[in-house]
């Protein structure tokens, strides 16, 4: 397939009408009962069985045609806890929720692929579409992969699309190995002896410590890892004291560490225990590091990313796909599905211009021009990794 593919415009409508539905009723983790519906009933009107449960409120449809490899596309169902502040004819009509990170144009997008692959069905073998429920935060593709994702449906491959208003709409971004980074949370919490603020030499300060170990922390970055490694670590939460003439007792401190390699992800948690035990040791007080696992580093392999980089190249020229794109400090849980499955995560540009607000912003909705480009980066992936005449 070398000639440029485009999606047919009923589809293309269709995938409107699905995003703008999604995007006027956004749901939130483990929380996409509606959500879920539409897709199982889009998914069952183009012939496509489906299985319902997985993560609650995951759904996997499967379209078979004939022989031939078994490979996974995978989206998200999840919005954010914001309030929109836009006001496009389909805004939220939830009251603080919205569709921030254009979750609802990639599963748009998936089931238009899907709509169009069953209709079409150019191709030989099978395709699971995989749409997972909390992807921001509370990790719903680690849930699905717990619950049996992959031994209810076992696939060769996997493959994962975000869209990024920092590509301009018309190209792609990947890159072999790690594309997003790895995305743990901390608390620590220090417990001194409170006293009069008058009187500290009766007590332990937990504040003056907390300053000292902020500091400490910044020079595992800074002063333990090599320059050409990539991490970081800040604390983005600091509680303690009620008044002005007491020293607290307590103090909690807590943030997130992000990183691009595991071995450097286990280092930092590693000197982040070793920097508290030390800090405890000085200074007499209790400080007590609950480190907290979020998601590992989303890591594309080279034959599914090569594959990818073909797909997107029969979509809009080789020349429009960033094959050796910076990897962001950014997390994705898809990563937990790449652990057990090779597989290539890809960036969808989704820029009008610069202004376009970023993802995560209260004025952010999915660009629509996309919804046509993502889905004919998914056909023209199964047309390419599942070759109609290969049987
Ligand atoms: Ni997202």
């Amino acid at each position: 397939m070398s000639q440029a593919f485009t999606i047919p415009e009923d589809i293309r409508q269709r995938m409107q009408h699905w995003r703008h539905a999604i995007h006027a009723h956004p749901e939130t983790a483990f929380e996409e009962h509606n959500t879920a519906e539409l897709v199982a009933q889009a998914l069952s009107s183009a012939g496509i069985e489906i299985e319902r449960g997985l993560a609650g409120t995951g759904v996997v449809g499967t379209l078979r045609n004939g022989e031939g490899p078994v490979i996974a596309l995978r989206a998200d169902l999840d919005a954010l806890p914001i309030q929109e502040l836009g006001k496009p004819g389909h805004a939220s009509t939830c009251q603080g929720k919205m569709h921030a990170c254009g979750h609802d144009g990639h599963t748009a997008m998936l089931l238009g692929a899907a709509a169009y692959l069953a209709r079409e069905r150019n191709f030989s073998g099978t395709v699971h579409f995989i749409f997972q429920p909390a992807e921001e935060n509370e990790g719903g593709a680690r849930v699905m992969v717990e619950q049996g994702l992959f031994e209810r449906f076992p696939v060769s491959a996997i493959y994962g699309m975000h869209n990024f208003p920092d590509l301009p709409r018309g190209r792609f971004g990947i890159c072999v190995g790690t594309i997003m980074a790895s995305f743990d949370t901390f608390e620590i919490v220090i417990t001194g002896k409170g006293s009069h603020a008058a009187m500290p030499d009766k007590g332990i300060d937990p504040v003056v410590i907390s300053a000292q170990l902020v500091l400490a922390l910044q020079t595992i970055v800074s002063r333990r890892m090599s320059a050409t490694e990539s991490a970081v670590v800040s604390v983005t939460q600091i509680h303690a004291g009620d008044t002005w003439n007491v020293i607290p007792e307590t103090l909690v401190l807590r943030g997130t560490v992000r990183t691009l390699a595991a071995d450097v992800q286990a280092r930092v948690e590693a000197q982040m225990h070793t920097i508290c035990g030390g800090i405890a040791q000085t200074t007499g007080a209790t400080v007590k590091l609950d480190y907290r696992h979020g998601y590992p580093c989303t890591v594309n392999a080279p034959a599914q990313t090569a594959a990818a980089i073909a797909a997107a190249a029969s979509v809009v020229g080789e020349a429009n796909v960033e094959t050796a794109v910076q990897p962001s400090m950014g997390a994705e849980d898809f990563a937990f599905m790449l652990e057990r499955c090779p597989g290539a995560y890809i960036k969808v540009g989704s820029a009008e211009s610069k202004e376009d607000p970023p993802l995560h912003n209260p004025y952010y909705d999915f660009n629509d021009n996309v919804l046509p480009i993502g889905a004919a980066y998914w056909v023209a992936l199964v047309a390419q990794q599942l070759p109609k005449n290969q049987a």
